[in-house]
């Protein structure tokens, strides 16, 4: 149903500067794998085939992760590395990738704009591979959206409770509450001034947009920052009550800030590579097990 997944990736990372200085900011490792390959296996889960990639001046690098490559590739042939590059020939094979430039970085909603031409005239997922999101107990956050989608047809942003002393720091939702966990919009309001935030729900990286946004955003004027806001054009599409607000299951970590990385580093390592180690450690016992007795 949605088939589509835009990922936003032109901007400068300047809160993680020095490192994002010539390395693009969604190439960072979380432990082994770049933050953006995250996000596109969770695209991929969520039934998603055409990864549409926003990209910008030192990006390619982007590029170079999503396609083969053969010198590698040759020399660990038949080694015991090989099996290090299961996960992202899979991630390759399994989905079309495309890729357009965004020439001045006017903002999130000029990404998106942007990306019109990769993504058409169809609904549409959008990753901001920064933040990085997990859910060890049940569907990834694209995949809980697409199934919210399906019910209401109409966009849906995922959002986060956060402290009221966070709020300035993202787009700020206040709404009529369906269930605990849902709301339809209706007022978004982008990195508030403290105390006049509407809610404490903050919007995280995770969207499913209709096409009708891309109009919406090019009659938006540069907002917040002298940026334009995906927040001004999701609020004309919220007037007509057609934005609803998630509470998704899992956890969130902003990997565009340093403690945020660090906290994702710590928690991947501990409860996915080690216990991914774990059951190939156990493996190779009940195979060597089973040979000796054989
Ligand atoms: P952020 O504001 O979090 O990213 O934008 P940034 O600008 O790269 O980071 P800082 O604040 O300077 O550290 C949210 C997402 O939107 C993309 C970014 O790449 C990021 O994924 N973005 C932002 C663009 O693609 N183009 C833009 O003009 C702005």
């Amino acid at each position: 149903m949605i088939k589509k997944c835009l990922f936003p990736a032109a901007g400068y990372g300047t809160r993680f500067l020095p490192a994002t200085k010539s390395m693009p900011k969604e190439m960072m490792p979380v432990v082994n794998k770049p933050l953006i390959e995250y996000g596109v296996e969770e695209a991929i889960s969520a039934g998603m085939e055409g990864m549409c990639i926003v990209t910008g001046r030192g990006k390619h690098t982007l590029m170079d992760h999503f396609d083969k490559n053969y010198e590698l590739e040759h020399q660990i042939e038949g080694t015991n590395k090989e099996v290090l590059l299961d996960d992202i020939r899979r991630l390759i094979d399994s989905a079309r990738y495309t890729y357009i430039r965004q020439r001045e970085m006017k903002g999130l909603g000029h990404a998106i704009l942007t990306g019109r031409e990769l993504v058409g005239d169809e609904p549409f997922a959008v990753v901001l591979a920064d933040d990085l999101c997990v859910n060890p107990e049940g569907d990834g956050v694209l995949e809980q959206m697409v199934d919210l989608y399906k019910q209401f047809r109409c966009s849906i942003v995922a959002v986060q409770e956060v402290p009221k002393s966070e709020t300035h720091k993202y787009g700020v939702i206040a709404g009529d509450t369906i269930r605990d966990d849902l709301f339809r919009i209706t007022d978004m309001v982008e990195k508030p001034a403290p105390g006049t935030e509407p809610s404490n729900l903050a919007i995280i990286g995770r969207y499913i947009l209709t096409p009708d946004i891309f109009e919406l955003i090019e009659q938006t004027e540069p907002g917040k920052g002298g940026e334009i806001q995906i927040t001004d054009a999701l609020m004309k599409q919220a007037e007509k009550g057609c934005v609803i607000a998630y509470k998704f299951k899992g956890k969130r970590f902003d990997c565009g800030s340093v403690e945020g990385y660090m906290e994702a580093t710590n928690y991947c390592f501990q409860h996915m590579y080690l216990k991914d180690k774990n059951v190939e450690l156990k493996q190779e016992v009940t195979v060597k097990e089973e040979a000796q007795t054989a």
